[in-house]
């Protein structure tokens, strides 16, 4: 269920995405390397079917475009309508009939099928919210494959380093903070989840399946 603070959080984002729309893929060159390997532990077989959550500006998509192919399908939706822009142009340009980008909050997703894989490249709100992982986690099949990316608190030994993460994040995210576990919601609805830290432990990529009792019909 949506609540308030989901609203107030996705309110702020919203007015954060929309000044730094046009700038977000210049800031995102140094992450590219940790967008590849998020992506390659998706594992995609051609035809298969993958949602990009909270797609942004789409810098994955050409990423999913090449695991699925031309047989498959890729989802991405965003909340961001700056940012959902640059996504539809990308997306044109490349003239991919089989890439579909809806506006909407995670919170209200809606799928006309059930996906293979998510992607959560650096979706630390929607990460954070249970009523749009639930929603979510109802548009992919079960055993689906689940790769996630993102920024995370120092371990305790760098913790002085941590206001800088804080406030790296804090541009980012309408929730900023919670950067102990971020995937802690949704990995125990994961099988076989791993997790490697990267960025000298201020980042990390995640990856599991779908447990077979969870997941929906799209
Ligand atoms: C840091 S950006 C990441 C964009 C993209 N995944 C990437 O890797 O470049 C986070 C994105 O999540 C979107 N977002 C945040 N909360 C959302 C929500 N509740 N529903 C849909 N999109 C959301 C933002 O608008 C933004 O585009």
């Amino acid at each position: 269920m949506t609540t308030d603070a989901d609203d107030s959080i996705r309110s702020r984002s919203i007015a954060k995405y929309r000044k730094c729309a046009a700038g977000y893929d210049a800031t995102c060159g140094p992450t590219w390397r940790i967008r590849e390997r998020t992506v390659a532990a998706l594992q995609l077989q051609p035809g298969q079917r993958v949602l990009d959550v909270g797609c942004g500006t789409g810098l994955s998509l050409p990423l999913l475009r090449a695991g699925v192919g031309a047989t498959g399908m890729i989802y991405g939706f965003d909340q961001s309508p700056e940012m959902l822009a640059f996504a539809r142009k990308r997306a044109a340009e490349h003239n991919w009939p089989n890439v579909q980008l809806l506006h909407t909050a995670a919170q209200d997703l809606r799928l006309p099928e059930p996906v293979d894989a998510l992607l959560f490249h650096y979706a630390h709100d929607i990460l954070r919210s249970p009523a749009a992982l639930a929603r979510i986690l109802a548009c992919a099949r079960p055993q689906a494959r689940v790769a996630i990316a993102g920024i995370k608190y120092f371990p305790a030994w760098l913790a002085p380093l941590n206001l800088w993460v804080y406030l790296k994040n804090y541009g980012y995210n309408g929730a900023p903070g919670d950067l102990r576990a971020p995937w802690n919601r949704i990995a125990p609805f994961l099988d076989g989840w791993q997790l490697t830290p990267t960025q000298f432990g201020m980042g990390y990529i995640g990856a599991g399946q779908l447990a077979v009792t969870t997941g929906g019909r799209g």
